[in-house]
Order: structure tokens, then sequence, then C-alpha cells
């Protein structure tokens, strides 16, 4: 079982010296396992008073990590040092899950165990049912009842969300089955509550991404039995999602879990960091743009435009860390033909639209001398929408896949020895010696105007309105 207590604490000997004030001062170079390059300034403010500054974090490393590398670069991402294409062509989303919160291939005993532990959590508590009874209104964004509910799962299994570190690690295994298994029954609830469809229950002999769709798409009356190769491509999108090392949601997880949170708080935090926009909204964003450039009937060159001009963004392209083709992109692409065929017989407009799109951005001088490529987010959507999935649950796929990740990091925070609270510095620019004034002498200029409005509104308390008057 991987652990974190034997990651290197420093690389062979290298230092980076700094020279501030007129003196030197020597920081140790911390070596990674795939050779990437760190200066461990945590002596840096104790020795020179100075702190460093990186809004958006582009250049610090917050961890160190055994989870994923990713070498942006080179378009490479491995989970635990076994490279996504070779996971996406021989795994499925449960092994690589077990992957990626344990640190290794489960054997086959492991993985049966583990999948039947997955199994048996496939079903809400009963009374989280009454959620589904009027709590939330049809129009609820579906990333909003996600997040509220997996953090309300601590109502009902309260010996997993003790926030006390020992007794919360004592529970990990349950509780990770548990969320894995169980965000994948609120998500197809959601689904069937906002379309005001009775809820389907999960069945004891399907697997976990037939099981979704089941929940998703069956009906009381009739048994919704996807093609294989659907079952399949959503297998392979929960896959790719699975982790993506300090990414915006998962260094949420980290500094909620830093702070000594339980899991189901921590990843309720990730999912509202997901929701956002740039991060896991773009693949809802994508396919919008995409039925519009079909509405419009135009080849994208307007989006490619107001994106050149900084209006808008290219939704589904460029990426942090990836200055290349981002590797689960060109797998995605691939895959997306694949299903569509199968559900369509023809071929996906919108996927065309998304081909040619690419095609012209990445021919584009603006995009090249940017390294912006086509992300996960690009062909991910069009998946989905084949699937017969609805756009507003798209970032709910991305959440169910990125799960395994946010509970692999939790438990890393957890169990690092001395794991500290995350708390950047800053640095203050704002006023400096301000004088209070009391509040009858800050605004005489419009005093009748507020005289005459106090009797008409709250304005100030008691308090306030008899310092006022004094
Ligand atoms: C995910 O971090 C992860 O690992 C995330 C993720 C994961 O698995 O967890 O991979 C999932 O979030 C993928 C990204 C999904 N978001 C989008 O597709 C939204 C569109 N992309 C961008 O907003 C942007 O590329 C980001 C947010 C993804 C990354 O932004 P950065 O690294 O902060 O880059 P930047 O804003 O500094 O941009 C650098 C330049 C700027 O131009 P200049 O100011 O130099 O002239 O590139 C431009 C940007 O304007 N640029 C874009 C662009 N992305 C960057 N211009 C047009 N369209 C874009 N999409």
């Amino acid at each position: 079982m991987a652990d974190t207590k034997d990651i290197p604490s420093s690389g062979e000997g290298e230092i980076a010296t700094f020279q501030l004030g007129g003196k030197s001062y020597d920081f140790p170079v911390v070596i990674g396992t795939e050779g990437e390059k760190g200066i461990d300034i945590s002596s840096l403010r104790s020795r020179t008073g100075y702190i460093t500054l990186d809004e958006g974090f582009a250049n610090t490393g917050s961890c160190q990590s055994k989870i994923t590398y990713i070498d942006g670069e080179k378009g490479r991402l491995c989970y635990r040092g076994i490279p996504i294409e070779v996971m996406a062509e021989n795994s499925t989303f449960i092994e690589t899950a077990y992957l990626i919160i344990y640190g290794d291939l489960p054997t086959r005993r492991q993985m049966s165990d583990f999948s039947q532990k997955v199994l048996r959590n496939a079903n809400l508590h009963e009374a989280m049912l009454h959620f589904f009874e009027g709590a939330f209104p049809f129009t609820a964004h579906p990333m909003s009842i996600l997040s509220s509910l997996l953090n309300s799962l601590g109502c009902y299994y309260p010996n997993m969300v003790t926030n006390d570190r020992e007794k919360d690690l004592e529970s990990f295994d349950d509780a990770a089955a548990l969320l894995l298994s169980k965000v994948r029954t609120i998500a197809a609830m959601t689904y069937r509550m906002k379309n005001g469809l009775p809820l389907i229950y999960p069945k004891k002999d399907l697997g976990y991404s037939q099981n979704f769709l089941h929940m998703m798409f069956s009906e009381p009356y009739h048994e919704y039995y996807p093609h294989d190769d659907v079952t399949k491509a959503l297998d392979l999108i929960l896959l790719l999602h699975s982790d993506h090392e300090q990414n915006c949601s998962t260094s949420t997880v980290r500094m909620v879990a830093s702070s000594g949170a339980n899991l189901f708080a921590s990843v309720s935090a990730g999912v509202c960091a997901l929701w956002g926009p740039l991060h896991g909204g773009a693949n809802m964003a994508v396919i919008k743009m995409l039925e519009e450039i079909y509405r419009d009937g135009d080849d994208g060159t307007r989006f490619i435009e107001a994106a050149k001009g900084g209006k808008t963004r290219l939704m589904g392209f460029g990426h942090r860390i990836y200055k290349s083709y981002d590797p689960r992109a060109k797998i995605l692409s691939e895959a997306a033909d694949k299903v569509f065929h199968v559900m369509r017989k023809k071929k996906d407009p919108l996927l065309e639209i998304a081909k040619r799109l690419e095609e012209k951005a990445r021919s584009d001088p603006y995009f090249i001398e940017r390294n912006l490529y086509p992300n996960v987010d690009f062909y991910s959507g069009t998946i989905l929408k084949s699937i017969g999935l609805p756009t507003d649950m798209f970032t709910v796929l991305f959440a169910i896949g990125r799960m395994p990740g946010w509970i692999a990091h939790w438990r890393e925070v957890a169990t690092k020895p001395k794991s500290k609270i995350i708390r950047p510095r800053q640095i203050y620019q704002g006023e400096v010696n301000k004088p209070y004034i009391k509040v009858r002498n800050r605004d005489a200029g419009d005093l009748q105007d507020y005289e005459s409005d106090v009797s008409k509104s709250e304005g100030y308390g008691a308090a306030e309105n008899a310092s006022f008057k004094a």
C-alpha cells in the first residue's frame, strides 16, 4: 500500500541561492521521481522576512504527492506511474479508482471485495429520498444539489465525519466506497427529479457505469439496456477524469482536508470549485458553443475571433499545465466517433464542428503562440450528449469521474505525518493608518437626507442611531 512517509524530502544537494538585501541565502532543491525540481522555500520568511508572490500559483508547488504525474510540455499523464493511455486501453473506472486511492492495482480478491463494497453502497439512506420530493426546485442546478447532498451524507453516517483524524481514517475504506457509489446514485436521482421522473433504484447485478445508465434511463415499466459501446464510453470518460494532480477542485479538497475536516465536507467543497466555467463547467460551455455555431451555420470563425479579441475564451481550449495536446482529449476524440455511430448510425454534426474548430484554431498564430490545444472538456461533451445526458449534467459526470482523485488526495493529506493546515500569505495593498471617524462626522453633506430617510427605513440600529444623534 503506497504511503506518504517515504516521499523524498530533498534532492541530491542542489541548492538555489537568493540575493536579498545584500545577503545570500541558500535553499535546498527538491527533485521529484520524474525529475521535476522545486525550490524548498519553507524557511524563506523566517530567515529573510520576504515571502514569494505567485498569483494563481502557476509557479508554486503546494505539496509533494505520489498520486498523479503530468508532463504538460510532453502531454503525459500517469496515474500512480501508469500512463493514461495504458489505463484507458486495459482498465475500468472502478479498477482505476482503486489504483488512485490505494496506490497499487488490485489483486483479483481486492478487486472483488472493492467492487462488492461499492455495489453494497449504491442505495441512498431512505430518508435522503425526501430531498428529491420537492426539497429542491426543478430548476435547481445539479451541481448545487450534488454538493449539498454529498455534505449531507455525514448526517446519515456520523461515524465517518467525526473530524477526529484517527477516527475518520478508521472508517476511510467504508467512506471511500460509499462516496464512489452514492455520488452516482445522487446524480441519477437528481436528473430524474428535475425531469419529473420516478426515482430508479440501483440493481445488484450491474457494473458501475451500467448501473448509472440504468438509474438514469430505465423506467418502472421498461428496463434500459445500453449498448456495450455506450457503457464503455461512459466508463472511459469517468476513468479519464479520475485525477489530475493539483487542479483547482483537488487543491480545494486538500485545503479543506488540511483543516482536519472530514472526507464528505472536503469533496463537497471540491464540487463547488469544479462548477466554475473555467474548470469543470467548461464541458457544458463547449456544447453550448458548438450548438451556437451549428445554429449560426458558420464555421466557428466568430468564436475564434471573439476569443482572440479577449472578449471570451474558446471553451475546451487551453490549459494551465498542458502546453501540448491534453492526452485525454486525444483519447476522447477517437471514442466520440465510435459512440455516435453506435447511437445514431451517422456522423455527429457537433463532433464535426468541434473537429473543424480544432483545425482552425490550431492553425491560427494566436493559439499556436500561446500553446493552446484542446483539453479534456473539448470532446467529452459530444460523447455525453450522444449518450443522451442533458448539458446541465455534464459537470456532474466530471465530479463522479473525479471522485477517486479527491478521495485519494484527502487521504494523502490525512495520512501525512505532521500535516500542516494550508494557509497562504499575502502582500497587503490596502490603506494604512486610516482614522476612525464618528458616524455623525462622516456624511454631514447629506445629513438632512439621511435623517428624513431614517424615519422611513431601518438605517442604523438603535445603538448607531443613539451615537449618531449624539
Ligand atoms: C479543466 O487544472 C486542471 O488540471 C484542470 C482540468 C482537470 O482535469 O482538473 O484539466 C480540467 O479545468 C480543463 C480546462 C477547462 N477550461 C476551459 O476550457 C476554459 C477555457 N480555457 C481557459 O480559460 C484557460 O486556458 C485556462 C483557465 C484553462 C487556463 O488558463 P491559464 O493557465 O490561467 O492561462 P492564462 O489565462 O494565463 O492564458 C494565457 C494566454 C492569455 O492570453 P494573453 O493574455 O497572453 O494574450 O492564453 C490565452 C489568455 O487570454 N488563453 C485563451 C484561452 N486560454 C488561454 N485565449 C482564448 N481561448 C482560451 N481558451
